[in-house]
């Protein structure tokens, strides 16, 4: 009888070593997956959120805090404080720093968007924002969103600040200011991965087939391109697996890393704020259909949700109210069957098929 226990002791021990991992960090780690949230500076004072975030992920991205309103709140300043507490944290809990973002149309600051520059102007205003920032980061962030948003739904470059609002100099001239921002970003920091990151490009689309033809061309051409990030923000119960699946397989193909960046599935509420207990259910099958069609390609290597509790999510302020409860722990950071369902994909590991 004693021979047996012990050999069964051993297998137990084995088995508990190799399954059921507790967190979702454990979970990836295991295969090697990068998952991940947005992180909001001032709230890393709080046990819960500092203790959730430390526990269940094993990168994080800042949410806004190292966009250009923060990082240039003048022409003539750099404050990077918010920014380095999001690495310090990260470094104290042996956790990847993932940079959003580098050029967006959107949310600059008044004494840039204001002031009348001209296209020479904006040009080294931008390279030189993009060279102080990825030095400054350098060896602390392992992959940037370079360019955030630029197409519009059709595929085509939007108008914007940096495109022919007045742009850089390459107004007109469709993709060539992007790939230009690249470049530059790659002379800043040779080693760190570079992204451009997209929403509602997801699926097919005529927005995703134009990320497509980019990228495909940036490759040809030498472009320095790494990867894509999918931000994901599914407004409705509804997301389209099989086409997400699609998309991801096809920029894998071009030997790109996909990323899956700002994670969130929001619900409609009732006037007192609440969802509909099935549309949680809901809410878990899609967030299952999505980490299963990135952990079913080896190009998808990261999966990041937009913020990671309820108590803290972008959507209620610009839902005004009418939408929320879209990420995998609720207010209390209590696991959500989001969260479970999460849980689970990245406890089965990739697919042995891909
Ligand atoms: O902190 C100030 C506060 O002091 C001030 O009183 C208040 C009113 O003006 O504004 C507060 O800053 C707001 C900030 O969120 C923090 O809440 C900004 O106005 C607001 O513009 C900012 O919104 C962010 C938005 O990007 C624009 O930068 C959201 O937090 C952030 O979740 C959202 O994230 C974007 C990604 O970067 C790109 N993909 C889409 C995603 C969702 O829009």
């Amino acid at each position: 009888m004693l021979r047996y226990s012990w050999r069964f002791t051993i297998l137990a021990l084995g088995i508990t070593s190799i399954c059921c991992a507790q967190t979702l960090r454990e979970a990836a780690d295991r295969d090697g997956i990068l998952i991940g949230t947005a992180v909001r500076p001032p709230q890393l004072s709080e046990p819960a959120y500092a203790s959730t975030l430390a526990r269940e992920f094993n990168i994080v991205e800042a949410e806004d805090a190292m966009k250009w309103w923060i990082l240039r709140p003048d022409q003539a300043t750099y404050d990077f404080r918010q920014g380095d507490e999001v690495v310090r944290f990260a470094q104290a809990h042996q956790m990847k720093v993932r940079g959003h973002c580098l050029v967006w149309g959107r949310y600059n600051p008044d004494w840039l968007t204001q002031s009348h520059f001209t296209t020479q102007q904006l040009s080294q205003l931008l390279q030189e924002h993009i060279t102080r920032v990825m030095q400054h980061y350098a060896g602390q962030v392992f992959a940037w969103d370079v360019v955030n948003e630029a197409l519009d739904e059709n595929g085509a470059v939007r108008d914007s600040l940096w495109y022919n609002q007045p742009g850089i100099g390459l107004s007109g001239q469709g993709k060539d200011y992007i790939e230009q921002v690249f470049r530059w970003a790659h002379k800043a920091d040779p080693h760190a991965l570079l992204f451009y990151n997209e929403a509602e490009g997801e699926g097919l689309n005529r927005k995703s087939d134009a990320i497509y033809a980019m990228v495909k061309d940036f490759k040809r051409r030498g472009a320095p391109i790494d990867g894509v990030g999918l931000q994901l923000h599914v407004p409705a119960l509804d997301a389209d697996i099989p086409a997400i699946a699609a998309n991801i397989a096809r920029l894998a193909a071009l030997n790109v890393q996909v990323h899956i960046t700002e994670l969130d599935v929001s619900l409609p509420v009732n006037a007192n704020g609440l969802p509909r207990p099935e549309d949680l259910t809901r809410q878990a099958d899609v967030y299952r259909g999505i980490v299963r069609a990135c952990l079913n390609s080896a190009g998808c290597t990261a999966i990041q949700t937009w913020g990671f509790t309820d108590k803290y999510s972008w959507i209620g302020s610009h839902s005004r109210g009418a939408r929320g409860h879209a990420l995998p722990f609720d207010r209390a950071y209590a696991p959500k069957p989001a969260y479970r369902a999460v849980m689970e994909e990245l406890s089965a590991g990739r697919s042995p098929a891909h």
